[in-house]
């Protein structure tokens, strides 16, 4: 059979995937899963609208599946995400007659929420995507407008941290996002980082979604993104990442053009030259789905054909697939 991408880059950094639980349905993608991948992150199961989608009403049946198969193939989890403004039921923010609520009743559900996940899963899952998406660098606090903030300002995204550490003291806890190497982005983020850390908020990396296409971004873009947020002293993962073949939403192809393939294949392959040569700083990178079948970039941003993967849809290795490995091992 064809090498592993967990056994090939073992000494580099943590080989991950995102997945649904109906991708479980199948031994050929249960087998693709535990072969390759020894971290696993729930690609929606783990989210606040499917674990407590009525106030004080928990459904783990999901997330108990997904946490299950990772244990049973000794892989690592990454949870995925505490506090969002998407995927997020609406009644947390508001009252029986569905004004917001106070700060004081926000944290308390916050509190109840995190405390109740991250408790329960505290063997398994090592890594949590504390706040995902939180920066909107148009702002001038560079914070996302969402319902989170409108209710509790910044501080939302403190407590969010200490509920997680006080659940979990072991859990690596994480601030993610997509757009990271964008400058003004970047400097929000850059900028929110040092006010928790100045302020002992227990915060330990920084999730590089890493949501790519076929022209955007530059690979120096990227590499020094990596760097500047290790420089913090946090820990780096690529938790999220894919390659579209298109570069704008009004693009369509029906088979893949050739050309495209390659591009993809040597970007791919150019970004993991960036990742080994960061892999001391680096501890896991995720791709957004195992195969081209199963990406959102079907869904989002239209619905059309799209191969942003390392595998495609019949489960087969990509050139993209050969290109990163060929350039890891020795020849
Ligand atoms: O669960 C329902 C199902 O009951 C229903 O029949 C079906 C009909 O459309 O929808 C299902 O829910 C969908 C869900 O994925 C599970 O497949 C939602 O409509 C759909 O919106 C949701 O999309 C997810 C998206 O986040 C939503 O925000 C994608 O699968 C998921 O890959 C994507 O992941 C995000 C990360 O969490 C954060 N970063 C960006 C990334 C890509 O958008």
């Amino acid at each position: 059979g064809i090498p592993s991408l967990k056994a090939v880059f073992g000494d580099q950094f943590l080989f991950g995937a995102a997945f649904e639980n109906f991708e479980l349905l199948q031994e050929a993608d249960r087998k693709l899963l535990a072969k390759h991948f020894n971290s696993v992150t729930p690609g929606n199961v783990l989210k606040w609208d499917t674990l407590q989608r009525q106030e004080g009403v928990f459904d783990f049946t999901g997330a108990d599946a997904a946490v299950q198969f990772a244990v049973d193939n000794g892989q690592q989890v990454r949870g995925h995400t505490l506090v969002w403004h998407n995927q997020t039921p609406d009644w947390v923010f508001r009252d029986a007659s569905g004004n917001l609520v106070s700060k004081d009743v926000l944290f308390q559900r916050m509190e109840n929420h995190i405390k109740t996940v991250v408790g329960r899963y505290k063997d398994h899952i090592y890594a949590w995507d504390v706040a995902n998406e939180v920066i909107d660098a148009g702002q001038p606090d560079g914070l996302r407008r969402s319902l989170w903030y409108q209710i509790a300002g910044e501080e939302y995204i403190e407590k969010a941290f200490i509920y997680a550490h006080e659940a979990d003291p072991d859990a690596v806890l994480f601030i993610n996002d997509y757009n990271t190497h964008e400058p003004a982005k970047s400097q929000a983020l850059y900028n929110l980082i040092q006010r928790l850390q100045a302020k002992g908020i227990p915060i330990h990396g920084v999730g590089h979604q890493t949501h790519m296409n076929i022209d955007y971004p530059s690979m120096s873009e990227i590499e020094n993104s990596i760097v500047k947020f290790a420089a913090l002293g946090l820990k780096t993962e690529i938790t999220e990442l894919d390659i579209d073949v298109y570069s704008n939403s009004s693009q369509r192809y029906d088979t893949l053009p050739d050309n495209i393939a390659q591009k993809q294949t040597t970007r791919y392959k150019q970004l993991f030259d960036i990742f080994k040569k960061h892999s001391a700083l680096i501890d896991n990178v995720t791709v957004w789905g195992k195969d081209d079948g199963n990406t959102w970039l079907r869904k989002f941003p239209v619905s059309r054909n799209n191969w942003p993967l390392l595998f495609n849809e019949r489960l087969q290795s990509k050139p993209a697939y050969w290109a990163i490995v060929n350039a890891a091992q020795p020849q």
